[in-house]
């Protein structure tokens, strides 16, 4: 049993679609372990992305993650991390596959609907930085 961080972000909310984004991966076998919509100020994405702080688009991705709500999940299942990762699709929509998240809903390679932790670090990383103990069941 693996989990992992699952953002839905805030052009996914403004699609409307964070109930058909959940549905998928819940019929893809994930099941939520924790769950939270809020809206991150600037400094909470700057604090999470990190890691991208010396690429080009940090400024314009954590103002894009801050302009509105989103939707923080803890997912948890066998292989979370690799199986969110299939059923969100490739970072750029233009590459992702069929029937994929980010096939359907993305707009962009920044505005790409969702979030996903990418490696066991990440995971713990992320996870901890939006959700402490009491908010993490099953
Ligand atoms: P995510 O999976 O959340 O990880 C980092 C995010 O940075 C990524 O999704 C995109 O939203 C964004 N991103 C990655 N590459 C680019 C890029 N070349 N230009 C703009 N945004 C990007």
């Amino acid at each position: 049993m693996e989990r992992t961080l699952s953002i839905i972000k805030p052009d996914g909310v403004e699609k409307n679609v964070i109930g058909e984004v959940i549905s998928r991966f819940e019929k893809q076998g994930l099941r939520i372990a924790a769950l939270k919509m809020v809206k991150l100020t600037k400094k909470d994405a700057e604090g999470f992305y990190i890691v991208h702080k010396e690429r080009p688009f940090y400024g314009s991705l954590t103002d894009f993650m801050s302009r509105g709500p989103v939707v923080l999940m803890v997912l948890e299942g066998e292989n979370a991390i690799a199986r969110n990762r299939e059923i969100m699709g490739a970072t750029n929509p233009a590459q992702a596959a069929e029937g994929t998240i980010r096939k359907d809903f993305a707009s962009s390679i920044e505005e790409n609907t969702v979030h996903g932790s990418d490696s066991p670090e990440s995971a713990a990383f992320e996870i901890g930085y939006f959700f402490n103990a009491f908010e993490l069941c099953g």
